[in-house]
């Protein structure tokens, strides 16, 4: 037990007590010496938890939890404190980092959690043989997890889920291009829906190198907030033979978009050139089971209040069109005020569109109306 001084402060995040350097506390940016901790991230970490449980209640198989990149191992510590798996083994490179996280293990009574201080796809290749492979996984750097891809895949079992997170906010929105294709092997495009487009990109990334090994992912649940984007995904050990690798094409004149699997050069609307995002995941980002029973779980976790309210956006959207309209944006081409949201989706629903909230942005909208049928509602709606 030996390492607290005065450098060293415990917290209760969730149910878990954990150790963390003050300065994780105190500075604005976390240091990653002596060992890095967001307290910031503690609401990526509830919803987790939460998608954890909701898989764990319903997996048959052996419950192994596989962290990567597990810093002082708050999320893999709260795994094993708050839910019900066999065994946790928490990795990372930093071994000071993995001293800290042993205290905090000590700190609840968990018997359960190993160590690993190795880089991190020799840590998941230890685990990439069938019968020894993690039934969730979660890969958790500083920057793009894209190069984590193949030995999260492998590290998976079938059924199993892979977490990822990505923090590469300014590759993954559009303003290193280059980057981008060259990390996720796709382009985007710059809109109001960047947060999706993102999130698409990571996925369309892991579903090709899922495909090359002969693999399919089944998205799960997706979250994003101003510092990364997250996705969780089933592995399933079969081939995919959907076709869910396409585009999305965006007028940056009329703003009409569109998903498809073939790119197009003009807008259909407006006739100007379209811009191309892509290639990337085309197909349904939340499993409306899935995000039910996390809704479900919620109820025996210590969790945000906020994560409940997210996830019935998530429910209500799980079903819907991709990409997503925000009021600004239509009310800026309208040239006046925006209807509150509430009532703009109704009215779309009146209209015999569908029409959802997202998750993705407070004032955004899913609809399976086009631009300028949406401009015309709302031009009715005083
Ligand atoms: C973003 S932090 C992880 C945060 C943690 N998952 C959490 O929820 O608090 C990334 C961690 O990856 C570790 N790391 C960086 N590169 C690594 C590598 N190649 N292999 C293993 N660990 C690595 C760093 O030491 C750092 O602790
Ligand atoms: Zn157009």
């Amino acid at each position: 037990m030996e390492i607290p001084n005065e450098s060293f402060q415990e917290i209760i995040e969730g149910k878990t007590k954990l150790l963390v350097p003050k300065k994780s506390i105190t500075e604005k940016v976390p240091p990653k010496k002596p060992a890095f901790f967001n307290p910031k991230a503690k609401l990526n970490r509830d919803f987790s938890v939460i998608a954890y449980a909701a898989f764990l209640k319903n997996f048959q198989g052996p419950k192994i939890f596989l962290e990567g990149l597990s810093g002082i191992g708050a999320r893999g510590l709260r795994v094993a404190n708050e839910l019900k798996v066999e065994s946790i083994v928490i990795n990372d490179l930093n071994p000071t980092a993995l001293k800290i996280a042993e205290y905090s293990a000590k700190l609840n009574n968990l018997s359960n959690v190993e160590f690993s201080e190795k880089e991190v796809c020799r840590f998941l290749s230890n685990y990439s043989k069938k019968g020894e492979r993690g039934s969730i996984v979660d890969i958790d750097p500083f920057g793009s997890p894209a190069a984590f891809f193949d030995c999260g895949i492998r590290a998976t079992m079938h059924g199993g889920i892979l977490s990822t997170a990505a923090t590469d906010l300014q590759v993954l929105n559009g303003l290193f291009q280059g980057a981008c294709k060259r990390k996720y092997g796709g382009i985007p495009v710059r809109t109001e829906y960047g947060n999706e487009i993102a999130i698409r990109l990571i996925l369309g990334c892991l579903r090709i190198v899922a495909a090359r090994l002969g693999v399919e992912i089944i998205p799960m649940f997706v979250e994003s907030d101003m510092h990364y984007y997250r996705t969780y995904v089933k592995v399933l050990n079969r081939r995919d033979l959907q076709e869910n690798i396409g585009y999305i094409l965006h007028c940056k004149n009329c703003g009409h978009r569109k998903i498809t699997l073939e790119q197009e050069q003009e807008c259909e609307l407006c006739k100007l050139k379209i811009s191309i995002a892509g290639p990337l995941w085309i197909g349904k980002i939340f499993n409306k089971e899935f995000i039910q029973n996390m809704i479900l779980e919620i109820l025996n976790l210590q969790i945000d209040k906020v994560c409940e309210k997210t996830l019935h956006k998530c429910l209500a959207e799980s079903e819907m069109p991709g990409t997503y309209f925000t009021l600004d944006e239509i009310a800026s081409k309208m040239k006046s005020s925006p209807p509150k949201l509430e009532n703009a989706i109704l009215n779309l629903q009146k209209n015999n569109f569908l029409a959802s909230v997202t998750s993705f942005s407070p004032t955004g909208f899913k609809t399976d109306a086009k631009i300028n049928e949406i401009i015309k509602i709302f031009q009715t709606i005083r």
